[in-house]
């Protein structure tokens, strides 16, 4: 079969490698439709967190089940499934409490795991024609239509991005009326907004630096934030103060939620082509309410191999502990528990409440994954979220 392989920094390539296969009989083999390309695998491309040459990447797929193990029950071939990002046992102690990103018996010596990336166990990844699924009757979420049909970008973003998005909103309590801010108008980022839109956040703002993002964020219905123009913390307060602070709330000019869609990757504000790691997190730590929330769905990686002056290989961080203290602001962190969120989703997609799609900006075959990788990773050619096309023949 094809696949996207890690090859070194700054370089994937498709490669032929062996066909996915039945290797226990609770697996299934899924022939991918589409397959999306994240900001997660370009910590890895790069070269931040030391992927293996070789590796197939990629951890976001929709596909129709080809092969099914003896073992399996919920799901055959032929079904129309989704996979979710981190894969899990669906019974151990954590996937019982719905916690399935730290599922305990899918990574030998560790616990959680997901597909095609480095530190999270062996498996393959789903930028690729097959994908071996273990755990299937746990891991395949079955969706109805057919590839390719008109929710095809919809349903694939179950897998990842919408339900880190909704993660986000979930870990930080947004509720309706309350204001929020994300930083990072990435995918992640963006479908945050949406979900705390959806949720009947009363205002939205999202910062970023990049036009079509920020005008990406305008018309999911946010309130774009531009940090070249300005601080971004005084821009939001500002915003909220000419919307009209009720009598006796000044000190609340901050936000109630904010959301990093950034991670260890962030750019200064001050240099704009230098990274520091704790750029969003001190603007957060400055813009949230007197007991508010901070919330961290960007990945802080626990091995990197290139980090900035301000930063650490073990992603050791200084941050305002004492501002948040001060303000009683609770702090939330971590992977996406897909399990919790992606029937509900899926629900929100076939009943047309939700449009995830909106956010995706490019399409492409296996063999256009080295040119939209570049892309991708440059932030150019106003790619937001590309996805790739395994069952499209090859040029
Ligand atoms: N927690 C999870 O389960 C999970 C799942 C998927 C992705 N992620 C992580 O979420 C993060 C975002 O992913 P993505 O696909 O949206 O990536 P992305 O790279 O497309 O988006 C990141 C955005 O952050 C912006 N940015 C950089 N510095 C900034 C700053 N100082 N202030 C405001 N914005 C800034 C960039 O311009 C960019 O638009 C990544 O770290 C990714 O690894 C986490
Ligand atoms: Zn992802
Ligand atoms: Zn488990």
């Amino acid at each position: 079969m094809k696949a996207v392989v890690f090859v070194d920094t700054h370089s994937v390539r498709v490669e032929d490698v062996p066909d996915a296969e039945l290797e226990e009989p609770t697996d299934v083999v899924v022939r991918i439709s589409s397959s999306a390309i994240c900001g997660t695998d370009l910590h890895m491309y790069d070269g931040r967190t030391g992927a293996t040459p070789g590796l197939v990447i990629g951890h976001e797929p929709l596909g129709m089940i080809e092969l099914a193990g003896s073992a399996v029950e919920m799901v055959s071939p032929g079904d129309r499934v989704v996979i979710p990002t981190h894969l899990y046992c669906g019974v151990c102690v954590n996937c019982a409490r719905g916690l399935s990103a730290a599922c305990l018996r899918v990574r030998p010596g560790g616990f959680g795991a997901a597909y095609g990336y480095a530190g999270m166990g062996p498996y393959r990844g789903a930028q690729a024609e097959l994908l071996r699924v273990p755990y299937a009757d746990a891991n395949c979420i079955p969706v109805p239509g057919e590839p390719g049909d008109e929710l095809e970008d919809d349903l694939v973003l179950l897998a990842d991005a919408f339900v880190t998005g909704w993660h986000a909103t979930e870990l930080a309590g947004v509720f309706a009326g309350c204001t929020v801010a994300v930083f990072g108008a990435g995918t992640i980022g963006l479908l945050s907004a949406y979900s705390a839109l959806l949720k009947g956040a009363a205002e939205v703002y999202v910062v970023d630096r990049i036009p079509e993002r920020l005008d990406k964020a305008g018309e999911l219905g946010a309130t774009p934030v531009n940090y070249r123009q300005a601080d971004p913390v005084d821009q939001i307060r500002e915003l909220r103060r000419t919307r009209g602070l009720p009598i006796g709330e000044k000190a609340m000019s901050g936000v109630h939620i904010g959301i990093d869609a950034v991670g260890f990757q962030a750019h200064d504000r001050g240099a704009l082509d230098e990274e520091n790691p704790t750029q969003v997190i001190d603007d957060l730590a400055r813009l949230i309410n007197p007991t508010g929330k901070l919330d961290i769905v960007g990945v802080y990686a626990e091995k990197d191999l290139h980090p900035v002056p301000e930063g650490h290989p073990d992603g050791s961080l200084t941050v305002p502990w004492a501002t948040l203290f001060s303000k009683g602001v609770s702090v939330g962190f971590g992977r996406t528990h897909d399990r919790r969120y992606t029937v509900l989703l899926r629900d929100l997609v076939l009943s047309g409440r939700a449009r995830p799609s909106a956010v995706v900006t490019h399409h492409g075959r296996l063999d256009d994954a080295p040119q939209l990788y570049r892309a991708f990773d440059q932030r150019a050619d106003g790619v937001i979220k590309a996805v790739l096309r395994p069952s499209q023949p090859h040029g």
